[in-house]
């Protein structure tokens, strides 16, 4: 697909068919994630793929909790992806200090992306979710508490007649300036 098109098509998916996810696209999406930048090139992800049972509905759970209703299309999603926060070097966190910057936030967000574009480019609906109960997700997933997750994201193939994209972007002339602010 043209980039501009797979940036079109790319959408957040939030109703699933129960039709598997091929291996070698799944594959594929993560070797787009593996091939993000990042500062320093300090990589700091690490991708849990859930698919078994019973497993991905805990970790599903673990994504909505009480009276919240987002997140529960998790249940019908064939495929969860759990994406660590890891530490980068030391030289890259003492720069982060200095600099007042959180590069390794930018660098996850990159790599989620990279998953998701190239998941639309395989005909696949993603969901990047930042909304999680961290605490009883990596208890469910044996993580010790030193870890950190960054977010989780759900594949598959969308439910039939997905409507399309209805999100709108705010217009070009209030994100750009040139020359100045
Ligand atoms: C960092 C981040 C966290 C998000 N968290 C959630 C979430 O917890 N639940 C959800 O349904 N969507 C979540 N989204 C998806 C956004 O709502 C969605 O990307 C946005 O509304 C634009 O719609 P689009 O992805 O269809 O273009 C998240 C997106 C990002 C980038």
């Amino acid at each position: 697909m043209a980039f501009l098109d797979l940036i079109t098509a790319r959408q957040s998916v939030r109703k699933y068919s129960q039709r598997p996810v091929e291996p070698e696209k799944l594959e594929r999406c993560l070797e787009a994630a593996r091939l993000a930048p990042s500062a320093s090139n300090t990589q700091p992800w690490h991708y849990i793929v859930v698919q078994d049972e019973p497993l991905r509905t805990k970790v599903a759970e673990a994504t909505f909790s009480g009276p919240v209703k987002f997140n529960r299309f998790t249940l019908q999603a064939p495929v969860l992806v759990v994406i660590l926060l890891e530490q980068p070097k030391l030289r890259n966190r003492l720069a982060m200090i200095l600099k007042n910057k959180e590069w390794k936030l930018i660098d996850i967000g990159i790599t989620a992306t990279h998953f998701c574009l190239q998941a639309a480019e395989e005909g696949l609906g993603t969901c990047m979710m930042g909304w999680f109960n961290e605490k009883q997700l990596k208890k469910v997933l044996s993580l010790p508490d030193s870890k950190t997750i960054g977010l989780v994201i759900s594949l598959g193939y969308a439910e039939e007649d997905y409507p399309l994209r209805t999100k709108i972007r705010k217009p070009m002339e209030a994100i750009v300036s040139y020359n100045g602010f």
